[in-house]
């Protein structure tokens, strides 16, 4: 049974462009093997700055996946740091890992253009990806097309350890979610926590309400048709509702309807399809306990996979026996 292994880092509040772009291809990929997916909470904290953010986005990203459908009987949900070994493969990577090719990543050389601080973690951050990708023997990896590098360096890695040490790692193959759209955010630019655009996926009914409401849109006046196809507005009810897209570009066509009016037809739509998941989402909340216990079960079935490889790969290094 092929293994499909994906993390998700709980580095802020979960949006709706999490869910479409990462969670909801997760979930449909849940019946194709074995799925393992992880909270990546040692690479959140190279963002993350708080104790207690972490332990609350760490929370939400595995109470939001439990709520949207990820199935715990079947798939294997684990935080990253249940599994702390993955940082001795890590270390028996990065003596394989030649400088220059870290020093060529994006995520890495984007932080530096911005100015940010940076720190071996940051630094170093596609090394731990790798070893979270190795080490459970990975042969599936589903990600957004921003981690395709990381990827490929996983890959890199895999080989310069197996040709300098024998052959213990499977190269894991990349699944790029190419065709998933990009979720625009509020203000017409890529949804994301950095920009403070988002359309949060478990936030208060009212808060949810200020996001939609605050959508960009023309100052086409209500008696004049709107151009739907291709608005932010309309880009967010085609992810929402692929049904009620069609009448939606209708009404917006419709002189006398405001963009208010189409508004609330698009808090509506979200309403209805994550009403489910929020109230999920809610019980989880109530009940930490379930969650933890999840996850609990999570990291005794990954050290499980995890053991014979780290295993497999201390022989190979002569570090045991
Ligand atoms: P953010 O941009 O808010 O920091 P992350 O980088 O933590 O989000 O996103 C985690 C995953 O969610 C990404 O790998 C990507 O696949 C998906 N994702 C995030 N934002 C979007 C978006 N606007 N549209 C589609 N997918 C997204
Ligand atoms: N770097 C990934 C992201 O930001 C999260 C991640 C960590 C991951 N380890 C992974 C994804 C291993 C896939 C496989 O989205």
């Amino acid at each position: 049974m092929k293994i499909i292994l994906s993390g998700i880092q709980p580095s802020g509040a979960l949006h709706l462009g999490n869910y479409f772009g990462a969670m909801q291809p997760a979930i449909d990929m849940q019946s194709l093997g074995q799925a393992v997916y992880f909270i990546a909470d040692y690479h959140a904290l190279t963002s993350v700055s708080k104790a207690e953010d972490l332990r609350r986005y760490t929370f939400d990203v595995a109470a939001g996946f439990l709520a949207c459908g990820l199935d715990p009987a079947r798939t294997i949900l684990f935080r990253q740091s249940d599994v702390p070994q993955v940082h001795e493969l890590a270390w028996l990577l990065s003596v394989v890992t030649p400088m220059g090719l870290l020093e060529r990543a994006h995520s890495y050389k984007d932080k530096i253009a911005q100015g940010a601080e940076t720190n071996h973690g940051l630094f170093a951050y596609p090394v731990l990806m790798a070893a979270d990708i190795l080490l459970y023997n990975s042969d599936l990896v589903p990600v957004g097309k921003d981690q395709k590098q990381h990827l490929e360096i996983a890959r890199d890695i895999a080989q310069k350890f197996n040709d300098r040490f024998g052959s213990v790692f499977k190269l894991p193959e990349p699944v790029i979610r190419e065709a998933t759209a990009i979720v625009p955010g509020v203000d017409g630019r890529k949804m994301s926590k950095s920009y403070a655009n988002i359309i949060a996926l478990f936030g208060e009914e009212k808060e949810i309400r200020k996001q939609v409401m605050g959508i960009k849109t023309d100052s086409t006046p209500m008696e004049q048709p709107k151009q739907i196809e291709g608005s932010v507005l309309g880009q967010l009810m085609q992810a929402v509702s692929p049904e009620a897209y069609k009448d939606f570009v209708v009404q917006g066509a419709t002189p006398g309807v405001g963009y208010g009016d189409l508004k609330k037809k698009l808090l509506a739509e979200i309403e209805l399809r994550f009403k489910p998941f929020q109230e999920k989402f809610r019980y989880l909340q109530t009940h930490p306990e379930e969650v933890n216990a999840i996850l609990h079960d999570g990291a005794a079935r990954a050290r499980a996979l995890a053991m014979p490889v780290l295993e497999a790969a201390r022989r190979a290094t002569g570090l045991s026996s």
